[in-house]
């Protein structure tokens, strides 16, 4: 088995290589081979994904990427890479899941998932601008929304889920979100089992505010789907605990949702659970060893039903390290 690691820029090195620790615990023969990409690797070498990173991700399958930072104006010959490998890969869905933690700051009975379309939408970075005027294209394919839907009730099914909601905003959007929501429809018909209803992206984010616990799998194209996830990640208790998984073919991704948080990097104290968290993903949907990334959520569950978590769920807190010790050590103790 091997797995191509992707750690990025800023907190990436510091909890990529926790949870390929903690993937070792479970998998002591899984083979790994580093890779550079992110802004670090653009300003040295001035390729934010470099051939070489893309070559190793597509011969291994299975890649595991920290963060990566993106300037927040146009630099000129830099996209970020992770939109771009997702691409390359063919990783179509983007699957991120909240489940409610033993934490303050958590809120109780959630138990979702997010399906986000991967590859289209307005992040296919078409932009243009005269200075006056700025255009996005927005673009919405049958084939990627078909594709992407398939994912989502195939999870569902494997999964048990019971219902999925369509989010679109087609009332303004009719060719391109109705597009989205038809093909998410046309898609549920083979899967009489799970039920399916639609909502307006703006009610949804109401709805997932008040009454999180009331959904089951939601099922978005690409920008929704980014910005509903995060909203939803505040309940599982942040950024730090929410993990992901990006789902192709011949390949997949695991992804922490968070990004490369400067403010922090370099200080010992982020949260390794969400790249943790997203390991054990790659492990139950990439390789289907389900019992080993159940090892690893139990330890997560038990580290924090014991109060013991980093600072920005738990005052003081601990070091990244030292919550990566105790994962590991309960790991260890379990297969005893
Ligand atoms: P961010 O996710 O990096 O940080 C947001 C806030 O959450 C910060 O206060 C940060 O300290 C905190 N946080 C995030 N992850 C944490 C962790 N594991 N443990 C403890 N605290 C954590 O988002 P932000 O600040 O908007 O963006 C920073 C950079 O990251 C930007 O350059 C952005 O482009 C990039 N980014 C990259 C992503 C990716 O690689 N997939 C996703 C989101 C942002
Ligand atoms: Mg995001």
């Amino acid at each position: 088995m091997k797995l191509c690691v992707i750690p990025g820029d800023g907190i990436g090195h510091e909890v990529v290589p926790v949870a390929v620790g903690v993937l070792q615990a479970v998998l002591p023969g899984l083979q790994l081979v580093f890779a550079d990409a992110g802004w670090e690797e653009f300003c040295r070498n001035g390729k934010a994904l470099p051939e070489r990173t893309l070559a190793a991700a597509r011969e291994c399958g299975a890649v595991f990427f920290g963060a990566v930072s993106s300037p927040m104006q146009l630099v000129e010959g830099y996209r970020s890479p992770i939109v771009q490998l997702r691409r390359e890969l063919g990783c179509h869905a983007n699957i991120r899941p909240t489940l409610s933690l033993p934490l303050a700051s958590s809120r109780s009975g959630i138990d979702l998932i997010i399906v986000r379309e991967n590859t289209e939408d307005l992040y296919v970075g078409d932009e243009q601008s005269d200075g006056e005027v700025a255009v996005a294209i927005k673009r919405i394919t049958r084939k990627a929304s078909l594709r992407v839907a398939r994912s989502a009730f195939e999870l569902a099914r494997n999964a048990g889920r019971q219902r999925i909601t369509i989010i679109h905003k087609a009332n303004i959007l009719p060719r391109t979100d109705g597009l989205f929501r038809d093909c998410a429809r046309e898609v549920a018909q083979d899967y009489p089992e799970i039920a399916v209803d639609e909502m307006l992206v703006d009610t949804a984010a109401m709805r997932l505010a008040q009454a999180p616990e009331s959904f089951d799998m939601l099922l978005a194209p690409n920008l929704y789907g980014d910005i509903l996830s995060d909203l939803v990640a505040a309940f599982g208790g942040g950024l730090g605990l929410a993990p992901s998984l990006n789902l192709g073919v011949a390949a997949a991704i695991a992804e922490p949702v968070h990004g490369s948080a400067p403010d922090i990097a370099g200080q010992g104290i982020a949260n390794p659970l969400a790249a943790i968290l997203s390991a054990a993903m790659l492990l139950r949907v990439w390789w289907q060893r389900p019992e080993l990334a159940l090892r690893i959520e139990q330890a997560v569950r038990t580290t924090l039903l014991d109060g013991i978590a980093t600072p920005d769920v738990m005052s003081p807190g601990v070091s990244t390290q030292h919550l990566a010790r105790v994962v590991i050590e309960r790991i260890r103790l379990q297969q005893d």
